[in-house]
């Protein structure tokens, strides 16, 4: 049952002449929740296919308000968060649930770079895949890989704390280590001296042969990319980790089942989907040409980095994304082609009523592709990156349900097959 206390009473009337009473919750910020808890016991489930109105738990992590285009993370606006701080004081606060002070920053910095390096087994478990495997197949069984070395009890708050601390140290390290692999470079081991996203900008890009300096204006964005990503309630991957957690699933196992569901175009997928969509329209001409196809009910085609199923306004991230957009493409100097069919399609899109009355936006995918590409990452290392800045938000998710020894989840279904039938 909910820590909280019903504010409400609400009143279910159903026409058999049944009435039945329902608490109804209210959190810090935003909807009302009904409990539904006690319906079973009346022999009623809800149903709610794809759970639009359905709250999976209490959290005090992360807030969205879909209708203003507003996201907090532990009560701070996320623009705030992505111009002012780093992607590990992001971390810290979503983990601990304060702001960390210098002091506790640079120890959690030390804590990190410790765990950065992975068990040498790795190269071997890497040499198993095809070169061509898709990275998001890698990092999840890298991720899940990662259970048969840490296989520690998970009770007490210091194998909590350790398991995120080596998560998010060993996630760039893994992401990196699937894009050598998939150009047969060799591997490069971390820098403790270098900031994380520098870190992994290094890991990805450095080879012996050549020294590397990190562009701090790739670094700033790599980090902000971080940042957008790291947390966004209970979507479809972060209700993954928490249902697989449920269980009592080994943590890394839990996060593996968070980077699967990521992988769909539909999710984390779509930056990937996003930047191809871009380039297959090519020009602003062809613009009308997809916008009508995006409209046409009989074309499943739609437009990739637009909607969002909370957010009917713009999303907050995207924003932060476009102007980091701009900043990245005059620093390289680059004048491409997709951002001039993006800014344009931005511009049509939000300017023609089916959009406008379906409330569809540019959501965070929209932008980022055209950054990681003018950063040089591969389009199909698009989802690895978003699943290295969304750990921190499901292992928050994994700490903060840990610490509520909540039930398993076992939702219900209606039953539509055959009535008991026997074999002749
Ligand atoms: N292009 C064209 N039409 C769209 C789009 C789109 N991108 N998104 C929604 N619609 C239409 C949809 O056809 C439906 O129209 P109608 O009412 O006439 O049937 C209406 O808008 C509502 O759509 P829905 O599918 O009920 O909305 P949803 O909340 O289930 O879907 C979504 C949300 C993100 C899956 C969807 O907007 C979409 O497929 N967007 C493109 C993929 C994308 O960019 N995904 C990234 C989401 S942000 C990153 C993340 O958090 O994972």
């Amino acid at each position: 049952m909910p820590n909280l206390h019903p504010t409400l009473t609400a009143e279910l009337h159903l026409s058999d002449g049944r009435k039945i009473a329902l608490p109804v919750y209210q959190g810090t910020l935003g909807y009302n929740a009904i409990g539904v808890e006690t319906l079973q016991k009346q022999g009623l489930f809800t149903y709610d296919q794809g759970l639009t109105s359905t709250a999976l738990c209490e959290s005090s992590i992360t807030y969205i308000d879909g209708d203003q285009g507003i996201l907090l993370h532990r009560g701070y606006p996320i623009d705030e968060l992505a111009f002012n701080k780093t992607y590990l004081d992001t971390a810290y606060l979503l983990l601990e649930g304060e702001m960390p002070t210098e002091e506790q920053l640079t120890e959690f910095k030390k804590e990190i770079c410790a765990h950065y390096m992975v068990n040498d087994q790795f190269t071997r478990l890497f040499q198993g895949f095809r070169r061509d495997s898709h990275p998001m197949a890698v990092m999840c069984a890298a991720s899940s890989a990662l259970a048969a070395f840490y296989n520690d009890d998970f009770q007490s708050d210091k194998d909590t704390d350790r398991t995120a601390i080596r998560l998010l140290a060993k996630m760039p390290t893994l992401a990196a280590m699937c894009y050598k692999y998939s150009i047969g470079r060799p591997f490069m081991y971390p820098q403790y001296h270098l900031s994380y996203a520098g870190n992994f900008l290094y890991m990805m890009f450095a080879t012996p042969c050549e020294p590397y300096v990190v562009n701090p204006v790739l670094e700033r964005a790599m980090d902000r990319i971080f940042t957008l990503h790291a947390d966004h309630e209970q979507n479809a991957s972060t209700s993954s980790v928490r249902s697989v957690a449920s269980s009592g699933s080994n943590p890394f196992a839990c996060i593996a089942a968070g980077i699967a569901s990521l992988w769909g175009a539909s999710h984390g997928g779509a930056n990937e989907a996003c930047v191809r969509m871009l380039e297959e329209i090519g020009t602003v001409d062809r613009i009308p040409e997809f916008i009508a196809k995006a409209k046409d009910k009989n074309d499943p085609f739609r437009l990739m980095g637009f909607g969002h199923r909370v957010y009917k306004n713009y999303d907050p991230r995207a924003k932060v994304m476009r102007e980091t957009c701009h900043e990245v493409l005059q620093e390289l100097g680059i004048n491409t082609p997709l951002l001039e069919v993006a800014m344009e399609l931005e511009r049509i899109a939000l300017s023609d009523p089916y959009f406008i009355e379906r409330k569809l936006y540019p959501n965070v995918d929209f932008y980022s592709g055209i950054i990681l590409k003018a950063i040089g990452i591969p389009v199909s290392m698009f989802t690895v990156i978003f699943a290295l800045g969304r750990t921190v938000g499901w292992i928050a998710n994994w700490k903060e349900m840990n610490e509520e020894h909540l039930k398993i989840v076992r939702p219900r279904q209606i039953y539509t097959g055959h009535q008991e039938r026997h074999l002749k």
